[in-house]
C-alpha cells in the first residue's frame, strides 16, 4: 500500500494546531504536526485524509495497535456495566483479575501485591512512598538520564533534560543521581571496549556514593530502567545489572525497576529485566499495559508491600473501563503479540544494520534495543559526535512523507510501533525512513 503524498499539515490540521497553540499548556513539548483522525493497527490517518505508518504508538503505548477490536470490544462491555465506582472503597472483579494476571507474571519468584494507577509517573510515586514505608529508610538512588516522571516525587528521580527540571526546584531530598551504564557513551570518558571490561558505573556508588555522600543502610531504593527509554534507548551491560542486584542485596536496598517503557511484551518478554535474569523487588508499570487506555501498576513482593490500610490509595487508579482493556491486552500479548514484537524487532535492528552501508549518520552510531524497542543513534562522524538538529529534522521531514517517529536521546530516533505490526507495514515504514535520511542527509550535505 502507498502511502499518498499530499500535503502535510493540510488545512484542516493546520487549523487544529492553531486553536491548540492558543488554548492547551506551553508546557507541552514542541509537538510534530501530525492531527489525528483515526488509527488502525499500526496505521493512522490525519483530519485531512493523510496515512500514515506508526512507529511510534502514541510512545510505545498502543501495545496491541490502535483500537484492536478485541480491545474496544472489552472496553465497551466494560462501560455499559459500569464506568467507576471506586476501587478504593469498594471491590470490582475485573481490577482482581488483573492485579491477578500481573502478579502471575511478575518477574521474581515470589507472591506479588499489585497498587494499580492511572498513569507512568503514579506508579513510580507509588513505588518510591512504598519503598520509603518498607524499609524505614529516606534516601534513594536513581541515573543520569533516567525518565521516570513529571509529577514532583517522580520529577525528582528524573535526570533526562534540566528543562524537565528547572523552574521547580527544591524536588524530593534524599534523591542521588549517578552514572548510568552506557558503554557506547561512556560517562567516565573511557572507550567502549574499557568501559565494558572496567565498567565502574556500579563502583561509583560503593566507592564514592556509599563512602563520601550517603551511607547504604539509609537507602531505601535503587531506581533504574532495565533499558534507558528518553535517555536514548540504552541497554546497559549484564554485568552492571547483576553489579546492582547484588549491592541491594548486600545492603537490603529495594531495587526497582521502571518498565513502563520497556514492560509487557515490548521486549519480546513480558520485562525487560527478563533479558538479564534478574529479579528486582518492585516493577512500575503503565504505558503498554491497557493499549491506550490509562493504567499503571506498581507491582511488588509481597513482603515488601505490606503498607497497612490508607498509607496509600487513589481515586481512579484501577480504572474498571481501563482494567477491561489491559485483560484483552495481555491476553493478546500472551497469545502471540510478544512473540511477534521479538520477530519484527529483530527484522528491524537487521534492517537498520545493513542501512548503516548507505547512511553516514547511522554508520558510526549505536543501534540497540530488543524486541520493539530499538533505539537507532545519528552521529556525523566516527567520533561519534551527536546529530540532535538531523535528528530533529528527520522526525519532521519523516511525517512529511507519512512516518510516525519519535527520537529519544541526545540524537537516536527509537523504533517502537505496536507489537501487533506485520512484515509488510514494518516493510513499508522502514522504506519511508530510509528515503527520509536520503532526504535529509543530502538537505546537510552529507551524501
Ligand atoms: C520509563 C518511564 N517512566 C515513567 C514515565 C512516565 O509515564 P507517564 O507519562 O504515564 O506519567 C515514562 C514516560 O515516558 C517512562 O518512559
Amino acid at each position: 500500500m502507498a502511502i499518498n503524498t499530499t500535503t502535510r499539515p493540510g488545512p484542516k490540521s493546520q487549523a487544529i494546531i492553531d486553536r491548540d497553540s492558543s488554548i492547551m499548556s506551553g508546557s507541552l513539548t514542541p509537538r510534530y504536526p501530525f492531527v489525528i483522525e483515526r488509527g488502525e493497527g499500526a496505521h493512522v490517518w490525519d483530519v485531512d485524509g493523510n496515512e500514515y505508518v506508526d512507529f511510534a504508538a502514541g510512545i510505545a503505548v498502543t501495545a496491541t495497535g490502535h483500537s484492536h477490536p478485541k480491545v474496544v470490544e472489552a472496553i465497551i462491555e466494560q462501560a455499559k456495566k459500569f464506568v467507576h465506582i471506586a476501587g478504593t472503597d469498594y471491590y470490582y472483579d475485573v481490577q482482581v483479575k488483573v492485579a491477578e494476571r500481573l502478579a502471575e507474571i511478575a518477574p521474581f519468584d515470589e507472591p506479588a501485591r499489585v497498587f494499580l494507577t492511572n498513569s507512568g509517573t503514579e506508579a513510580v510515586e507509588g513505588a518510591i512512598k512504598v519503598s520509603r514505608w518498607y524499609t524505614g529508610r529516606k534516601h534513594i538512588i536513581a541515573f543520569y538520564g533516567a525518565f521516570h516522571g513529571r509529577t514532583l516525587g517522580s520529577l525528582s528521580l528524573t535526570a533526562s533534560k534540566v528543562i524537565q527540571r528547572d523552574g521547580f526546584f527544591p524536588l524530593l531530598p534524599g534523591i542521588h543521581h549517578v552514572p548510568y551504564n552506557n558503554p557506547y557513551r561512556c560517562m567516565h570518558g573511557r572507550r567502549e571496549e574499557d568501559c565494558r571490561a572496567h565498567c565502574t558505573c556500579v563502583d561509583y556508588i560503593t566507592d564514592v556514593l556509599f563512602k563520601r555522600d550517603v551511607p547504604p543502610d539509609s537507602v531505601a531504593a535503587i531506581f533504574l530502567e532495565p533499558i534507558q527509554g528518553e535517555g536514548g534507548y540504552i541497554v546497559p551491560d549484564q554485568r552492571f545489572m547483576q553489579e546492582i542486584r547484588d549491592v541491594c542485596t548486600k545492603h537490603g536496598i529495594l531495587m526497582v525497576v521502571d518498565e513502563i517503557q520497556s514492560g509487557i511484551g515490548r521486549t519480546g518478554k513480558w520485562w525487560a529485566i527478563e533479558h538479564f535474569g534478574i529479579e528486582p523487588d518492585v516493577v512500575c508499570s503503565a504505558k503498554g499495559l491497557a493499549s491506550g487506555m490509562p493504567l499503571g501498576a506498581v507491582i511488588a513482593r509481597q513482603h515488601v508491600m505490606s503498607w497497612p490500610p490508607g498509607a496509600h490509595g487513589s481515586t481512579f487508579g484501577g480504572n474498571p473501563v481501563s482494567c477491561a482493556a489491559a485483560l484483552a491486552t495481555l491476553e493478546l500479548i500472551e497469545t502471540g503479540l510478544m512473540a511477534n514484537a521479538a520477530e519484527q524487532g529483530e527484522y528491524i535492528s537487521e534492517a537498520l544494520e545493513e542501512m548503516r552501508t548507505h547512511h553516514p549518520t547511522l554508520k558510526h552510531g549505536r543501534i540497540d534495543g530488543r524486541g520493539l524497542m530499538i533505539g537507532a543513534e545519528l552521529v556525523l562522524d566516527e567520533a561519534r559526535t551527536p546529530a540532535k538538529d538531523l535528528r530533529n529534522r528527520v522526525e519532521k521531514a519523516a511525517i512529511e512523507n507519512g512516518l510516525l517517529i519519535l527520537g529519544c536521546g541526545e540524537s537516536s530516533l527509537r523504533f517502537c510501533p505496536a507489537l501487533m505490526i506485520d512484515r509488510d507495514t514494518v516493510q513499508q515504514g522502514l522504506e519511508i525512513f530510509d528515503r527520509t535520511l536520503t532526504q535529509v542527509e543530502q538537505e546537510y550535505d552529507l551524501l
